[in-house]
């Protein structure tokens, strides 16, 4: 099979988001849509994934570079074809196959990507449709068989091409030296005065080549243009990451109020509550249970046996095996050993304005209700902290740490107290 290259458009305003933020850096279940849509293009095997970004966007720039592929600047937003072109440079001298993709497209499957590049073989350009049950304002596939006519933008459709239910999802797979050929001869001459992509479609069938498309799930090519979009591809990818947990054999009683991170990490035998999030980078080791109504946030393990109960947030923290926060907890930036007990309302101040600091608990210990632990500090193993202790000082191995005001019982304070008040 020919050698393939991806090219990532991800340079665009994101105008519709009415977000400050880079639109491909919106998030879908804990990871930018980019993320997504690279960590796709890398399942492919290509020798090289191109990512067209906005020299002003630093965080698209660093997240492509992290997920090892190149860069290449779009000086203006003059459309997607103009983007395209952008990676000419980048793919000088490469004779394979191209995969573009939107990098607001964060569900493309490698099912549909499959597809498209055995479709290749029959065609020049093979591309995505798809069915949405709202066509919106996607572009439209004008068809005679399964080979496209043209792709007509929504804008730019007279009321017949209107009413057309399938639309362009904006993944195609063509030869790389076509490309930048067929992109020449893109105009602007169009309701956005933009350069677009979808016009090599028709140039290419002008030219007598073979333009195909397959129809994918709209589940797996949908486009987040807007807030409203993006909350949908949650539900969407949500949806998946939900069935392939089950599938695993994680227990869920209320999958719907369970929200997971694209890269969360099940062992087996897990059981989790409703109401329970998962942020990125959390591994949940064998027969652990979390919830109901709790919060695993990025950077958390939690070992095999480990249990999460009732509004419990973690964030960034080791939680060893078989230890316990079963209540009312807030858990940051800490390291549980083994087999160690936090007590109901327990909270590590690991934050004092400036920086976050770690607690170590070490195993066996015994953290005893209502207790603040000031980081830095280190409850070294087997230790016990009483309850309401506030701790800002380490805890040596098999020591007792009580740290609260000590109580005075005055005797008949209640009935002098009382009497004064009836007076
Ligand atoms: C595009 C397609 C439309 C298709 C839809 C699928 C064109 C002209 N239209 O429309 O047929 O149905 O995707 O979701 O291609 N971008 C740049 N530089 C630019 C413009 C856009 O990098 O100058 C990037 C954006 O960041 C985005 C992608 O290209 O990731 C698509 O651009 P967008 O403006 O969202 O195109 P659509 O209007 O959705
Ligand atoms: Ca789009």
């Amino acid at each position: 099979m020919a050698e393939i290259a991806t090219i990532i458009l991800a340079a665009g305003n994101g105008t519709r988001m009415k977000s400050a933020k880079p639109k491909v850096m919106h998030t879908v279940c804990g990871k930018p849509m980019l993320w997504h849509v690279l960590s796709a293009a890398k399942q492919l095997g290509a020798s090289k994934n191109v990512v067209i970004a906005q020299e002003a966007h630093q965080d698209v720039q660093t997240l492509a570079k992290s997920l090892g592929a190149e860069i290449a600047f779009q000086t203006q937003q003059l459309g997607t074809g103009d983007a395209v072109k952008a990676a000419q440079k980048a793919l000088k001298g490469f004779d394979g196959n191209v995969v573009i993709l939107a990098g607001d497209c964060p569900l493309i499957s490698q099912a549909a990507l499959a597809e498209l590049l055995e479709e290749l073989a029959n065609c020049d350009i093979a591309m995505l449709g798809f069915e949405p049950l709202d066509a919106a304002a996607y572009g439209r596939l004008v068809v005679s068989g399964n080979t496209v006519e043209r792709i007509v933008e929504f804008k730019d459709a007279n009321p017949s091409e209107q009413q057309i239910g399938l639309c362009n999802s904006g993944v195609y797979a063509l030869p790389a030296k076509l490309l930048f050929d067929l992109l020449n001869d893109v105009k602007n001459n169009n309701a956005k005065g933009e350069y677009y992509l979808t016009d090599i479609v028709q140039i290419a069938a002008a030219r007598g080549l073979k333009t195909n498309f397959v129809v994918a799930a709209e589940e797996e090519v949908l486009g987040v243009n807007t807030m409203a979009e993006l909350a949908s591809a949650e539900a969407a990818m949500q949806e998946i990451l939900c069935q392939k947990a089950l599938e695993q054999g994680v227990q869920m009683i209320a999958p719907e109020t369970v929200f997971l991170s694209a890269d969360t990490k099940f062992g087996t035998g897990v059981l989790l509550q409703p109401n329970v999030v998962i942020g990125e980078n959390v591994e949940i080791g064998d027969n652990v249970t979390i919830g109901p109504f709790a919060h695993i946030r990025a950077g958390t393990s939690l070992a095999a046996g480990a249990k999460i109960g009732n509004f419990v947030e973690v964030k960034n923290s080791i939680v060893g095996e078989g230890s316990k926060i079963n209540h009312l907890s807030y858990v940051g930036d800490a390291e549980l050993g083994e087999g160690v007990n936090v007590g109901a309302g327990t909270i590590t101040c690991n934050y004092d304005g400036f920086a976050k600091h770690k607690t170590q608990i070490g195993d066996g210990v015994f953290v005893g209700s209502n207790t603040a632990l000031v980081a830095p500090v280190n409850v070294a193993a087997g230790a016990i902290v009483a309850a309401g202790s506030t701790i800002t000082g380490d805890v040596a191995q098999g020591e007792l740490a009580i740290a609260r005001a000590e109580q005075k019982n005055l005797a008949d304070g209640a009935v002098r107290f009382k009497k004064k008040r009836q007076k």
